[in-house]
This record gives C-alpha cells, sequence and structure tokens, in this order.
C-alpha cells in the first residue's frame, strides 16, 4: 500500500489571506483523517506565512496518523522540531521569495551540516526524509547522510506537459527511486501532483509515500461548494421575520 500524506500548508494560506481564523487546518487535519489520509503533511516555514507554531502544537496533540512535518535545515526550526517531535521530519529547502518549495535540498553542497541535523532528529525518534530533485548524485549524497527517506522532488515532471516532455521526466523519477529502493530507504514522492498526473508515479516500484496537498485542498473547495452555499441561504431565509 502507498501511504497519503496529505498536505495542508493550502488551508492555512487561506486563513493568513484574511489573518482570520478560518480556515483552520486542524479541522482540515481531523478531515483528511476521516477521509483515509495516512499523514498528515505541515511545513513550518521560518516566515511563518502559513502554518504556525500554535497549528504545529495542536496538531502533534490531535493528529492520529503520522505527522510529518516539512522544515528548512535551519537551527530555529530543528529546535522547534525536537519539541513537538514529529513522527517524520522532512527537510527542504526554502527561500523566501518562493511562492512554493521549487527545487531540492542541495544536500551535495552542505553535506556536514545536513548530516547533523538528520543526527539529531534521529536522536528524538524522529523518521527523517529529504526532499530532494532527481539527480542522481543529490540522491546519492542524500543516501550518505544516514537519512530514513527520499522524497523525490516530483515539480518539474508535473510541470511538463507535452508526452516529450513528461516521458525523460519521468525516467529521471524512476531511475533514481532503483537509487533510493536499492540503499533500503523508503521511496516518498510529491510536489505538484494531481488527479491527473498521479498514476504513473504510483506504478514506480517500492512507491512508498506520496504527499499531496494543493490539488486536493482545490478539489475540496469544488466539491464542497455547493454545499456550503446551500447551508448559508438556509441559514438566512430560515432567520427572515
Ligand atoms: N512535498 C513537499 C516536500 C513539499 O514541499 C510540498 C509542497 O509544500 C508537497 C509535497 C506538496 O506539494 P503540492 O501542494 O504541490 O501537492
Amino acid at each position: 500500500m502507498i501511504e497519503l500524506g496529505v498536505n495542508i500548508d493550502h488551508i492555512a494560506t487561506l486563513r493568513e489571506a484574511r489573518r482570520t481564523v478560518e480556515p483552520d487546518p486542524l479541522w482540515g487535519a481531523v478531515l483528511a483523517e476521516l477521509g483515509g489520509a495516512d499523514g498528515i503533511t505541515v511545513h513550518l516555514r521560518e516566515d511563518r506565512r502559513h502554518i504556525s507554531d500554535r497549528d504545529v502544537k495542536l496538531l502533534r496533540e490531535s493528529v492520529r496518523c503520522k505527522l510529518n512535518m516539512e522544515m528548512a535545515a535551519v537551527d530555529e526550526i530543528v529546535k522547534i522540531a525536537c519539541e513537538i517531535v514529529p513522527d517524520q521530519a522532512t527537510l527542504v529547502p526554502e527561500r523566501r521569495e518562493e511562492i512554493t518549495t521549487e527545487g531540492g535540498l542541495n544536500v551535495k553542497d552542505q553535506f556536514e551540516k545536513i548530516k547533523k541535523i538528520v543526527e539529531k532528529l534521529q536522536n528524538r525518534f524522529i523518521a527523517v526524509s529529504l526532499f530532494l530533485d532527481p539527480d542522481p548524485q543529490q540522491i546519492i549524497a542524500g543516501i550518505k547522510t544516514g537519512c530514513d527517506a527520499i522524497e523525490i522532488h516530483t515539480g518539474k515532471y508535473a510541470l511538463a506537459n507535452k508526452p516529450q516532455n513528461i516521458t525523460p521526466e519521468l525516467s529521471r523519477i524512476i531511475e533514481v527511486s532503483a537509487i533510493i529502493t536499492g540503499a533500503n530507504l523508503r521511496l516518498h514522492a510529491g510536489h505538484g501532483l494531481t488527479y491527473h498526473n498521479v498514476y504513473p508515479i504510483v506504478k514506480i516500484p517500492n512507491m512508498k509515500e506520496l504527499n499531496i496537498g494543493h490539488s486536493i485542498i482545490a478539489r475540496s473547495i469544488m466539491v464542497g461548494l455547493k454545499e456550503a452555499v446551500h447551508e448559508m441561504k438556509q441559514l438566512i431565509n430560515n432567520n427572515i421575520n
């Protein structure tokens, strides 16, 4: 079985657009879990643009499935993770000006630093995953850190829109997947996966976990909007004098 981690950052993004209290990612986590999510994924960014410290604390107390905390390899956030103790930490690169995590972690150029963080988190019994581009050199460096899993960044594959672009991107992912599973690490993938492009990724042998956010949250607005309007209409009309 492939585990599905639902990334609920996008719910918090909507809340922060109004600096208000709804929608609450905590409610989203409960509903995702009721829907069958195997994991809840959140990214506590250094600029706290969506998920807040309050969210991760409450999620740690409430989530019954796997809590996966995405995080930059920086002291402040590593310290918080060591206090919160999520089931899994996924180390990702972070640039303030980016809209989302636009590339994989450059583990090759900061090997010693990443290795130390991996050990620190593992000493707190947190499984560590590295978010890496499907680049064999980065994957091999990642394996050497002693991490538990590697999540392949599927963003370029997801953006490819013609068969001649999709096929080479998929081949890159399949090639590095074999390196990861050959090293007995858990194979994860994520970023930009949708209801339309997920199938070839699901078919990769020994795939263990997919982390999907935007497409699921986007669809939830569409499948839920009709009901939400209906509820408001009833509320308004039932309160006319
Ligand atoms: N995996 C990682 C490591 C990510 O950083 C993200 C985006 O936050 C995702 C998966 C989910 O990406 P998307 O929202 O495009 O499904």
